[in-house]
């Protein structure tokens, strides 16, 4: 991960510290934690209006409260891809993780900043598969086969610059939870097999649904040779899929399912396709943050759901849907808690640092990684 931090006022941007901030110099984080919140919140406030159109603040669903209340655009990772693409604001604060904000700052331009209020706020499912695995991999399959001929690499979004950059090298793609199978279904057009990584669960969700059977599916655990498998399976195996995992979303399990349908048996199970197969299979939909939220709002009133993804957009989600009874699947909290880390003390730290021209959470992807990560991500958004 890169964490650079840098203070660069982008040309041709006029920032005017706001009169009631002028006479209070910037708080360091420490101070900020010890104002009472409502005056972080007050700050943030006139920080923000102060910045005007300067600045864009995109905010994933699994952000908190306190903090999804302040960005102009919420989504799931595809539309805030879709944003991040279109958007011209000088500076934009990626309230969400890593990841997130190394795909916006490749798809910005050079002179936009993209800041991520927590340098710690990483995923660790992008971190268990990186370069150096993937590159090993490739080289491993090609002691059987012709990879540049045979394999698509298809990358989740949860993932390194460095290995969409593998994906661009390579004819490969990313894609996201909202658009897995479009891509796969692209990725099987053009070559006879697809290397998935870092999501098993992703990658095997999505193609049960396309009609790949279990005998067309191999499992590669990056530290075994071979990924543990034989030359025959390599052979035969129409999906390679990495295994990685998701914490949060391994914590549903296939009981909690059968206890609310016990529990309920009009209940609705929504499940995110990070889940395991055992629990997409018992689910009435299977979607990105942004389709089950969607799946909610549609629905009649007096429906009930009972729904496996993080604990922050389902308590939303409550409080959005009074007349829609919403139960969290797992009777554990499942939450995210580098999502978690982004606070209104970092945000406001964040802002203070752009109005005051002061140094701030930058992420810049390698210029050697730009091309070819960009390529893989615009190979997906063309898709639509
Ligand atoms: P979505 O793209 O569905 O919002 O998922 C992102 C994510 O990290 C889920 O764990
Ligand atoms: Fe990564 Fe899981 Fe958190 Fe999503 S919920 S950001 S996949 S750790």
């Amino acid at each position: 991960m890169h964490h650079l931090f840098f203070s660069i006022t982008p040309m041709n941007v006029d920032i005017c510290t706001p009169r009631s901030l002028q006479k209070t110099p910037n708080l360091s984080l420490q101070e900020l934690y010890d104002l009472p919140e409502n005056e972080v919140i007050e700050r943030i406030i006139s920080l923000r209006k102060s910045l005007g159109d300067q600045l864009l603040i995109l905010g994933h669903h699994y952000q908190r409260e306190e903090v999804i209340a302040f960005a102009d655009i919420t989504g799931d990772s595809l539309k805030l891809a879709q944003e991040a693409a279109k958007t011209t604001a000088p500076f934009i604060i990626f309230c969400g993780v890593h990841f997130m904000a190394e795909m916006a700052d490749v798809l910005t331009s050079d002179e936009q900043v993209v800041i991520l209020p927590d340098p710690a706020a990483g995923c660790s499912m992008a971190d268990m598969a990186n370069d150096e695995q993937v590159t090993r991999c490739w080289s491993e399959l090609a002691q059987i086969l012709n990879p540049d001929e045979q394999v698509t690499p298809v990358t989740y979004i949860n993932s390194t610059a460095a290995l969409k950059a593998f994906c661009g090298e390579h004819q490969g793609i990313v894609c996201t939870s909202g658009n897995a199978k479009r891509v796969m279904s692209w990725a099987w057009g053009k070559r006879e097999k697809i290397l998935f990584f870092p999501d098993q669960h992703l990658g095997e969700n999505t193609a049960l649904t396309m009609g790949i059977s279990d005998e067309d599916m191999i499992i590669w655990d990056p530290f075994k040779p071979m990924g543990g498998n034989s030359e025959e399976s390599i052979k035969h195996a129409k999906l390679i899929l990495w295994k990685g995992f998701c914490s949060v979303h391994q914590l549903f399990k296939a009981e909690h399912a059968a206890t609310m349908r016990n529990n309920h048996p009009d209940i609705q199970i929504l499940a995110h396709p990070e889940c395991s197969r055992e629990v997409c299979e018992t689910a009435d939909f299977v979607g990105s943050t942004e389709a089950i939220m969607k799946h909610v709002q549609d629905a009649p009133s007096g429906s009930k759901f009972t729904i496996a993804t993080e604990l922050n957009l389902v308590n939303r989600l409550r409080i959005q849907h009074p007349n829609k009874p919403i139960w969290f699947l797992s009777p554990t909290v499942s939450m995210c808690s580098t999502m978690f880390r982004t606070d209104p003390q970092h945000l406001c730290w964040s802002l203070q640092a752009i109005v005051g021209d002061k140094k701030y959470h930058r992420v810049t992807v390698p210029a050697s990684q730009q091309a070819m990560a960009l390529a893989s991500l615009h190979a997906m958004l063309e898709l639509g």
